[in-house]
């Protein structure tokens, strides 16, 4: 599918023309640093909340930061109007371009990873991948690195891997609401260890954790906390096999911070809340992550 030019009207019939002559002026490239060193803002869930969105724009030219990196349950979502009307499943290309718009007029790009309570079938019918695993959203802005990416900004290795277990899918709707996509597959862990190659990574980007946040206890729910921690066990084994020394990562809407040993060495894990958290200064709903150095600093304290 090309992606949508100007005087093409979106899904709901909106024209595009205005945003996407702004965010297209950038030119087809891949959202990253060009530079050998950069600060990029490390953002958890946003869960398509575009006044936060926009406010990380603004937190990411404040702080020095290129672009941004978003850890899952970003928005891709379906448009709602179109299910509703039409009963059909389509992603919200409007509130896509809405993101790029936001991106554009701060200047900032945007790197996302999937959650669980993403539309993964839908995102990728819509967009297609690339060697490394990235989909372009709107080129030059905004991209997501689907599970297994690998890429080398600022010298640095990254690999992605999203998805998790909404603990709250009883109450969602298959196919509308809730994906069975969102668990990580073996095969996903084999894709991300195939691209890490030999060398392996320095940073895994994954929604959920190689840990539960201490803060947290597992769900009571036996058959929910099973699949919880199977989900964690497969973080673990991405880990094990790629060998990064940090991991960052969003879904549990809690700020946390451990450090773990591998067979290959310490690893830092470095988890982040949600937009739900945003009202908290001390929430570490984000941070800025330094390349190469791997230092994240919590610029709200
Ligand atoms: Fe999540």
């Amino acid at each position: 599918m090309r992606h949508p030019r100007a005087h093409d009207v979106d899904m709901t019939g909106n024209p595009y023309h205005c945003v996407v002559a702004s965010w297209q002026q950038r030119g087809a490239c891949v959202p990253g640093p060009r530079a050998a060193t950069a600060r990029v803002l490390i953002a958890g869930d946003t869960h398509g909340n575009l006044d936060w969105i926009g406010t990380l724009c603004k937190l990411a030219v404040r702080h020095g930061c290129e672009g941004i990196i978003q850890l899952g349950d970003f928005g891709l979502w379906p448009n709602m109007r179109v299910l509703r009307s039409e009963n059909r499943a389509v992603i919200n290309h409007g509130w896509l371009t809405a993101v790029a718009e936001r991106c554009t007029t701060h200047g900032v790009w945007m790197r996302v990873i999937d959650g669980n309570h993403d539309a993964h079938p839908l995102a990728r019918d819509a967009f297609p991948v690339d060697d490394a695993g990235i989909r372009s959203l709107r080129d030059g802005v905004l991209d997501w690195a689907d599970r297994g990416a690998v890429w080398t900004w600022c010298g640095v290795r990254f690999g992605a891997l999203g998805g998790g277990v909404s603990i709250d899918r009883q109450s969602r709707v298959e196919g509308r609401s809730w994906w069975p996509t969102e668990v990580i597959t073996g095969e996903q862990i084999d894709a991300l260890e195939d691209r890490a190659g030999a060398q392996g990574l320095d940073i895994l980007l994954t929604h959920d954790s190689p840990v539960l946040p201490g803060s947290l206890r597992p769900l009571s729910d036996p058959v929910m906390a099973a699949d919880c921690a199977r989900s964690i066990r497969c973080v673990i084994d991405a880990v094990a096999r790629t060998r990064p020394t940090v991991v960052l990562h969003g879904h549990y809407h809690v700020g946390h911070r451990a450090v773990l040993d591998f067979a290959h060495g310490s690893v830092r894990v470095d988890g982040f809340a949600s937009d739900e958290e945003s009202h908290d200064p001390h929430g570490r709903s984000w941070g800025v992550l330094e390349l190469p150095s791997l230092g994240i600093v919590d610029a709200w304290r």
